[in-house]
């Protein structure tokens, strides 16, 4: 990701074009087991994708409990630049999504279906700690050579998650804030407490 979002920002592509392409990179690599196809499901067996971004005049867009779409950044700009909202969620945002030329495609990872059925089986033994495994988020933020910053985020979310649990990462101010003229925060790790100070917006104000 930042490879990418390296090589676009010195082909003078823009902040927010470096961390669309960034991110994009995680989201498509099924190893990467937090974020976009390969991600873990919830309990139910589902994957259902977060993500949001934001530029240097203040613009946001984000996703939420989006399925069967492999770019949920992406997404997340087209809601930005061509929707007059800011956040989509569910059935709604992935109509938006087919309907901007997105396509619908499985993002079930084999992997991700078979951890899913051992951990229905073990369940009993097994707690879902936060750990190295499980655990995390992409979120990336870019300054490009015009002085502008930008941030993203995107997460197939926490492991097991409740079906329906939406976490930190598509929240304008929890997942990232951007204020062109004092600087970017992102976070990663448990949503749940990130949204209790909506920890990006305050790092950064603060
Ligand atoms: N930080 C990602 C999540 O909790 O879903």
């Amino acid at each position: 990701a930042n490879i990418k979002a390296y090589e676009t920002l010195t082909n003078h592509g823009t902040a927010l074009d470096a961390i669309e392409l960034g991110i994009n990179e995680t989201e498509l690599d099924p190893t990467i087991r937090t974020v976009g196809y390969g991600g873990y499901t919830d309990h139910r067996g589902e994957v259902t994708l977060d993500a949001c971004i934001m530029d240097h005049l203040g613009n946001a867009g984000s996703v939420v409990y989006l399925k069967d779409i492999k770019k949920p950044i992406s997404v997340a700009r087209k809601i930005m630049e061509n929707s007059q909202h800011v956040m989509l969620a569910g059935n709604g945002a992935q109509e938006f999504a087919l309907k901007h030329g997105f396509k619908k495609e499985n993002i079930l990872h084999a992997q991700s279906k078979a951890d899913w059925t051992s951990w229905i089986q073990n369940k009993p033994k097994l707690k879902n700690l936060i750990n190295e495994d499980n655990h995390d988020t992409i979120t990336m933020l870019t300054l490009d050579s015009n002085g502008n910053l930008a941030g993203g985020s995107s997460t197939s979310g926490l492991r097991y998650k409740l079906h329906g649990r939406v976490g930190d990462s598509p929240i304008i101010g929890s997942g990232i804030f951007v204020d062109n003229s004092i600087g970017a925060a992102g976070a990663t790790g448990q949503g749940e407490e990130i949204m209790k100070t909506v920890g990006s917006f305050l790092i950064v104000e603060l």
